[in-house]
């Protein structure tokens, strides 16, 4: 699979583990409008919009975290909207994405606007409270699990069923 079917699929794997991850050790906690920025559900979402089937995750082990790698583990994520104003106009331009398959990035779009300042807020009122290290160590994990989900997203059994014609 290439293009934005692949792209679609890296980011099923990502956003989805991060959000379990996080919804696991009481995001909300820290996050209290976690609720609004959820976006796994838009990248599956995309993925039936260009034709395809996300695939079936199962369950992964996870480290437990504290406050540190909750933020840390967001950090990624939440940064990661930023790409998106850069990214969307370009695949719509190119006719690599539609506006029908291309939910997630357009939230990620209103997220980098709307939740990353607030998110840095966060980040800003903890600083103090928890160990940078410990940050940085659980963005370096997540990081890791991007570039797994990227390069080696599923076990090929597993792989995103999608039409001949689809990205
Ligand atoms: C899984 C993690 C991430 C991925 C896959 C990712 C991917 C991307 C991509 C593909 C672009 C567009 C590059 C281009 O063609 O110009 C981009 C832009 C950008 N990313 Fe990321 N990114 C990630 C995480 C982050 C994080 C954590 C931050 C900051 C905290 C960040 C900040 C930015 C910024 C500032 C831009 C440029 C936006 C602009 O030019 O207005 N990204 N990212």
């Amino acid at each position: 699979m290439r293009g934005y079917g692949r792209y679609l699929l890296g980011w099923h794997v990502l956003q989805s583990r991060v959000e379990s991850l996080l919804e696991q050790n009481a995001v909300e906690q820290l996050l209290p409008d976690w609720p609004r920025r959820r976006r796994a559900h838009l990248v599956a979402q995309d993925i039936a919009a260009s034709g395809g089937r996300a695939p079936h995750l199962g369950v992964r082990a996870a480290p437990p975290l504290d406050a540190a790698g909750v933020l840390g583990t967001a950090y990624v994520v939440e940064g990661a909207t930023l790409g998106a104003s850069v990214l969307l106009p370009r695949f719509l331009e190119r006719g690599v994405a539609t506006e029908a398959n291309s939910t997630f990035l357009a939230a990620c779009a209103v997220a980098s606007v709307e939740t990353w300042p607030s998110f840095l807020e966060t980040l800003r009122r903890f600083e103090s409270e928890v160990s940078p290290d410990a940050v940085v160590e659980a963005a370096e994990r997540t990081f890791a699990w991007a570039r797994e989900a990227f390069l080696r997203p599923v076990r090929p059994q597993a792989r995103l069923a999608s039409r001949p014609s689809s990205p």
